[in-house]
């Protein structure tokens, strides 16, 4: 490796270290920046001695480059067939973000779901379809839980809380779905939890505040959850709120649609109100809605309900 191109990699090294440590998890790479940091590998590569013992080259990610664009750090292997797994320094690659096996084609035997999920995950980290978001935010928040869950939660787009920790519902709202979840009986480690937007909603000029997602972020993003939900195959699907419903099935009216099952793709979608909804709210009526809900849920799934259960929230007398 040439002492110039050693000094670029150790400069380029530092930057990125200083941008981790504040927090940012992907970096926009122009094509330019792509194409001289291989330079000097490709020639090293041509080497006999090195190139013999030089490791395959990883695909991190399974889309084929698109140098029109800019790519996050996640993807720059797929730029430059030089640059491999040795040369890539490890800090590049976040310590939860290792690699992940090559995509699965859809029409493959049902397999390992988390390792689809894992490649349908390395996708939508690299994704900057939408230029303001993918300049924005901290995170992509893919979803979290159980790839071989029975139930699954859909909200509308991460906030604040949920762009820092790159996890979904875990802010105040998160905490109100996260309390359901366990009066259920169940866990975030056992249910699945998803978003129509991955992206934090940007709000410029403004350093908290949430916005609704837009018609366009929503098609442009919803594509993910549809093969996330193809993936885990739930038997049941929970929609949070308008923003969900719409998202999933295109229609409006929660509060005339909640509590009464739809259906997603052959899968029961039980529409319901949204967390944050209820915190605002305050309203012990619509919790109470929002609990017989679940109450549905759980009984169209089979799960044990208790009489303790069953009395939540019900009048007395
Ligand atoms: N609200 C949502 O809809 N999703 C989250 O992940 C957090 C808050
Ligand atoms: N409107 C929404 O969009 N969501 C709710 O949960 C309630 C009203």
């Amino acid at each position: 490796m040439s002492r110039e191109y050693r000094a670029l990699l150790e400069a380029t090294l530092g930057h990125l270290r200083e941008l981790k440590a504040r927090g940012v998890r992907h970096v926009q790479v122009s094509p330019e920046v792509i194409e001289t940091l291989s330079r000097p590998l490709a020639i090293r590569r041509e080497t006999p001695s090195t190139s013999a013992t030089a490791p395959p080259a990883t695909q991190v990610s399974p889309e084929p480059p698109d140098r029109s664009r800019s790519a996050p750090i996640g993807i720059i292997a797929t730029s430059a067939p030089a640059l491999t797994e040795a040369d890539r320094p490890p800090s590049l690659l976040p310590a939860n973000e290792a690699v992940t096996p090559s995509p699965v084609s859809p029409g493959m035997e049902p397999g390992d779901k988390a390792a689809r999920l894992a490649a349908l995950r390395t996708r939508a980290l690299a994704c900057v379809k939408c230029a303001h978001l993918a300049a924005s935010r901290r995170n992509v928040v893919f979803g979290v839980g159980n790839p071989n869950a029975r139930l699954m939660f859909v909200g509308e787009a991460p906030g604040m809380d949920e762009d820092f920790q790159g996890e979904p519902f875990v802010g105040k709202a998160g905490e109100l779905l996260t309390r359901i979840i366990q009066t259920m009986g169940l866990s975030r480690e056992t249910v699945y939890i998803a978003n129509i937007l991955k992206c934090r909603p940007d709000t410029p000029g403004q350093a908290t505040g949430n916005r609704k997602p837009t018609p366009q972020e929503m098609r442009t993003c919803v594509p993910f959850l549809h093969e996330q939900i193809a993936i885990i195959q739930p038997d049941a699907i929970v929609a949070l709120g308008g923003t969900a419903l719409e998202g999933l099935l295109g229609t409006g009216g929660i509060s005339r649609l909640r509590g009464k099952w739809q259906t997603y793709r052959g899968i029961p979608l039980m529409p319901t109100f949204h967390p944050a909804f209820l915190l605002h709210q305050e309203s012990l009526a619509n919790k109470r809605l929002v609990w017989e809900d679940m109450l549905q849920v759980m009984e169209r799934l089979g799960l044990p309900i208790s009489e303790k259960q069953r009395a939540y929230f019900q009048r007395p007398g």
